[in-house]
């Protein structure tokens, strides 16, 4: 699986364009699934100029509550009429909009009650890595996260260290895989032996030097694209590279 997080990019028409290269650039048989998330603005336009291709589309965010006075904000209701996924609990949301582990676990049940499928991102903070902290953080994380969850509910969960997100800095494989190992733990918790089918996928400065090297890393089954999916050629590239894996 490979998710492009396009963040606070591109205007309705740019989006349009980005998303029409995407499709041309994308052969019929690959292997991955695809799914790209322009802001919310360009999600009906984006989903008419990909459909009846492989791609998906996805919002980068969502509000808890199916409707009423929460002026600025969207519903997973509103949004199933138009597309599949929903990134939820990005660290920027966290860090610059102050989402609780709460709110992303509200947000996470109200998805599944949508029928949309949230894209789950956890991560810690280099702090929390330097003091050998990251896996206590990132497991309770996702535990708070997913409390209540169903044991049947869609889900991927994105594993973006975020020291590693726009820096250039990704993570080693090593210690991506390492996490990832732990999250597949937690998730055997939470959801048996489906948890062997969640995708799990790595973000944070993803490039096509390195996507290769993740997609060898047994618990790693995609990749969540930040800045590197904004151009459809890399991001094409990145596709057919994931799609080659096997996974
Ligand atoms: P990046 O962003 O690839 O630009 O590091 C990843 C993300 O924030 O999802």
């Amino acid at each position: 699986m490979i998710v492009g997080n396009w963040k606070m990019n591109t205007t309705v028409e740019s989006a349009v364009e980005l998303a029409s290269a995407v499709k041309r650039g994308v052969s019929e048989d690959i292997a991955s699934d695809v799914v790209i998330c322009p802001p919310y603005v360009s999600l009906v336009s984006v989903s008419e100029a990909v459909r009846g291709s492989r791609i998906a589309v996805g919002a980068q965010n969502m509000h808890s509550e199916t409707n009423g006075a929460f002026t600025g904000e969207i519903s997973a209701e509103m949004l199933a009429q138009i597309c599949r996924f929903v990134i939820l609990g990005h660290s920027e949301r966290r860090t610059y909009l102050s989402e609780s582990d709460e709110f992303v676990n509200a947000k996470v049940l109200a998805a599944k009650v949508a029928g949309i499928t949230p894209i789950l991102c956890v991560g810690e903070s280099l702090a929390d890595r330097q003091s050998g902290r990251a896996v206590d953080v990132v497991t309770s994380q996702l535990d708070a996260n997913l409390n209540g969850i169903d044991r049947n509910a869609n889900i991927a969960v994105a594993y973006e260290p975020v020291w590693a997100i726009g820096t250039g800095e990704s993570a080693s494989p090593d210690v991506a895989q390492e996490m990832m190992a732990r999250l597949r733990l937690a998730l055997a918790d939470l959801l048996g032996d489906r948890a062997t089918d969640i995708p799990l996928l790595y973000g944070g400065s993803v490039n096509l030097s390195n996507i290769a090297s993740y997609m060898a890393e047994k618990d790693i089954d995609g990749a969540l694209v930040g800045s590197a999916s904004l151009d459809a050629d890399t991001f094409c590239q990145l596709i057919a590279l994931t799609s080659s894996s096997g996974r």
